[in-house]
C-alpha cells in the first residue's frame, strides 16, 4: 500500500516513520510512504499556500489552488483522498480496516485556522478527525492514520495474526472490545501475582479467562463501547 502525505512541513515526518514497525515495513517494501511538500505546487515567488478568510476572522486558511493541483497531479492513484480535520468523521478501527483494503491513501494535512471548505466539498473523499480536540496541524493526525492502517496490512507486523486480537479489532471484525490484560515475568512483583490460570499451561482455560477479562476491562474502562449503538455493526 502507498501512503501519500501532503503537508507544508515535510520534515515533520522524519521522526514518526523512522522507527519500529513502520520503519521495518518501509524497509521490506510492505508499505511505501511518500511525503509531498504542498509548496511545490505554488506558482508565486514566495510559495504562498495560505490567505485570509473571507468575511474576516482570526488566522489564515490553506488556499484551494495548490491543494487541488497537488492532489490532481500525484499520478497513478486509485485510492481515497482524506482531509484531516477536527470537523471530520471520527477515525476508528473500523475506518482503519476499510482503508487497509485500498491500494493507496492520500492524506491532506491542514494548518493555521484550517483549509478552504471547497477542499472538503470537492477534492477530498473523506473528512477525518482523530478525536474531539483541536491539533495545530494535520501532521500528527496523518501519522496516527498511517500507523494504524499500516499495522493491519499483510507482512507489516511480521506475525500476521497479531493485529487481529488487539483492542477494537475483535478477531478481525473491528469490534468493540479491548484487548485482555497481559503479564510477563516475574510471576510475582512487589507482592502482585500474575493470575494463576496464565501459568497453568491449560490453553482452553487461558482462552476463556482472557475473553472474560477483556469483557470485564471493557465494561470497567469503556462502558460506552458495550452500550447498544445504532451506528455499530
Ligand atoms: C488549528 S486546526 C484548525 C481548527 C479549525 N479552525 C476548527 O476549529 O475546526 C489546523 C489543522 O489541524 C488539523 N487538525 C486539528 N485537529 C484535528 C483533529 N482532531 N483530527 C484531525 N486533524 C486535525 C486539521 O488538518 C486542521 O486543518
Amino acid at each position: 500500500m502507498i501512503f501519500h502525505v501532503l503537508t507544508i512541513f515535510p520534515e515533520f515526518f522524519d521522526g514518526p516513520f523512522e522507527h519500529g514497525v513502520i520503519k521495518r515495513a518501509r524497509d521490506t517494501g510492505a508499505i511505501e510512504i511518500r511525503i509531498h511538500n504542498l509548496r511545490d505546487w505554488t506558482s508565486d515567488r514566495h510559495k504562498t499556500v495560505d490567505d485570509r478568510p473571507f468575511g474576516g476572522g482570526e488566522g489564515m486558511l490553506l488556499k484551494p489552488e495548490p491543494l487541488f493541483q497537488a492532489v490532481e497531479s500525484i499520478s497513478g492513484r486509485s485510492g481515497r483522498t482524506v482531509l484531516l480535520s477536527a470537523q471530520g468523521r471520527l477515525f476508528d478501527q473500523k475506518a482503519a480496516n476499510e482503508y487497509s483494503r485500498l491500494a493507496d491513501l492520500l492524506l491532506i494535512c491542514g494548518r493555521y485556522e484550517g483549509v478552504d471548505e471547497r477542499v472538503a466539498e470537492h477534492l477530498a473523499d473523506d473528512e477525518l478527525s482523530i478525536g474531539n480536540y483541536v491539533l495545530s496541524g494535520g501532521e500528527l493526525a496523518a501519522a496516527v492514520v498511517v500507523d494504524t492502517v499500516a499495522r493491519l496490512l499483510p507482512g507489516v507486523l511480521g506475525n500476521e495474526s497479531s493485529a487481529v486480537f488487539e483492542s477494537f479489532q475483535d478477531g478481525g471484525h473491528a469490534g468493540a472490545m479491548l484487548d485482555c490484560p497481559q503479564y510477563t515475568r516475574p510471576a510475582e512483583f512487589r507482592g502482585w501475582k500474575v493470575p494463576e490460570v496464565l501459568l497453568s499451561g491449560n490453553h482452553e482455560e487461558i482462552r476463556r479467562w482472557r475473553r472474560r477479562a477483556a469483557l470485564e476491562k471493557t465494561a470497567r474502562l469503556r462502558p460506552d463501547l458495550m452500550a447498544p449503538s445504532p451506528n455499530r455493526d
